[in-house]
């Protein structure tokens, strides 16, 4: 029987030499286990959809193109402060805000992090579904401790919001804006969505935790989304290629193995230093990948997420916004701090956003107000 741990340890090392071929001798000695146990890995992995060739005399190579999420694929691209998050990939869930939830009761530490391939009820703002088709997006969400008051709590949609504008900017070169609240606009469409839900004790009442859930459309191409959204969701690399999974009876033959004799000395192989890509190289046909994007979504928003009390990214917030200084409409339900019937949607002039994230607005009367975030939702005019 192969141990998981093997199956983990060379898709690790796969991952952090993503490109470049190692040879399965090399594979053998860092792992110290033998070369038939690292042929069996590798065949398992090719049936479970890895793109790893296969050269003769030389190794295996997990293809740049290869896009399936791994907590394998992830760890490499955290940064050193926050490998103490927990990563939990999964292939199927309803929603990682709910698998989120029940980790959080059933005792899973802050900074625990849940991925999923596809979500089967993926929850959106305001009782709205969100798309979650496999392999072409991200959909995570963080378990997070609220360290002071926990009407603040808001303040973590709002950080998270420029997290993922520096994320995806760092990563993809794409440029990024915010629709107050928190969807995150690139080319004019909406390619990001954040639900934060508080996970609260039954005896005290109490918010014991912040779900922060992420999806971001990834790869979708424009005709794939529902009717619905056509107008307003947008991905960030629609023509992105889908890796094929290879069928088990493609999997490596026996006699493909490369026999201890002719594999290339250790002096031969791509050193690791050099198998590491520049991030958005434009030479690289492969687009980065999505276990790329969401180490540093991790990276960036547990390093906001120290920096709550601050406030220090309301500065960004304000410049990444698009709709200040603009006309907007804001529309029901409008429940907000504000005596104002919102049913039909009322126009107001976007002034400023306050440093709890509320938006300052300007109605056509004169009169000021303050909107407040999870309370009413609002359109750009123009
Ligand atoms: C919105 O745009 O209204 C918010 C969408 C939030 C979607 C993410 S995907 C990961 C997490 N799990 C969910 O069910 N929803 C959030």
């Amino acid at each position: 029987m192969l141990g998981m741990s093997t199956k983990g340890n060379v898709l690790k090392a796969l991952e952090e030499n993503k490109g470049a071929t190692i040879s399965g001798e090399e594979l053998a000695g860092r792992l110290n286990v033998s070369r038939a146990a690292v042929w069996k890995a590798i065949g398992e992995l090719r049936k479970e959809g890895y793109p790893i060739d296969a050269i003769t005399n030389r190794g295996y190579c997990l293809s740049s193109f290869s896009d399936l999420l791994s907590s394998e694929g992830i760890t490499p691209h955290i940064a050193p402060s926050f490998h103490g998050c927990s990563i939990h990939v999964f292939k199927t869930v309803e929603s990682t805000n709910l698998t989120a939830k029940k980790m959080a009761l059933e005792g899973a530490p802050a900074g625990s992090v849940i991925i999923a391939e596809e979500q089967t009820k993926g929850r959106g703002r305001m009782g709205r579904s969100f798309y979650s088709p496999p392999s072409r997006g991200i959909y995570m969400s963080f378990i997070l401790k609220p360290r002071f008051d926990a009407s603040k709590a808001v303040l973590i949609t709002t950080a998270a919001s420029v997290a993922v504008c520096r994320a995806i900017e760092k990563v993809t070169g794409v440029s990024c804006s915010i629709k107050w609240v928190n969807d995150i606009y690139a080319d004019e469409k909406k390619v990001c969505g954040i639900l934060t839900e508080a996970v609260t004790d039954f005896e005290t009442g109490q918010i014991e935790h912040i779900v922060l859930g992420i999806g971001i459309n990834f790869s979708s191409s424009s005709g794939e989304f529902p009717e619905e959204l056509s107008e307003i969701a947008g991905s960030l690399f629609p023509d992105k290629p889908i890796i094929r999974a290879i069928p088990a009876s493609e999997a490596i033959p026996a006699s493909e193995a490369i026999p201890a004799s002719e594999a290339i000395p250790a002096s031969e192989a791509i050193p690791a230093s050099e198998a590491i890509q520049a991030e958005n190289d434009p030479f690289d046909p492969a687009p980065p990948s999505r276990n790329r994007l969401i180490a540093e979504v991790i990276n960036q928003v547990m390093l906001l997420n120290e920096e709550l009390e601050s406030r220090s990214f309301i500065e960004e917030y304000r410049r990444r916004s698009m709709v200040l200084g603009k006309e907007i409409r804001i529309l029901a339900p409008g429940q907000a701090h504000e005596p104002r019937d919102f049913t039909k949607g009322i126009k107001a002039y976007a002034v400023d956003v306050d440093p709890d994230g509320g938006l300052m607005v300007r109605y056509e009367d004169g009169s000021f107000g303050t909107l407040n975030t999870g309370e009413v939702s609002i359109r750009p005019i123009g």
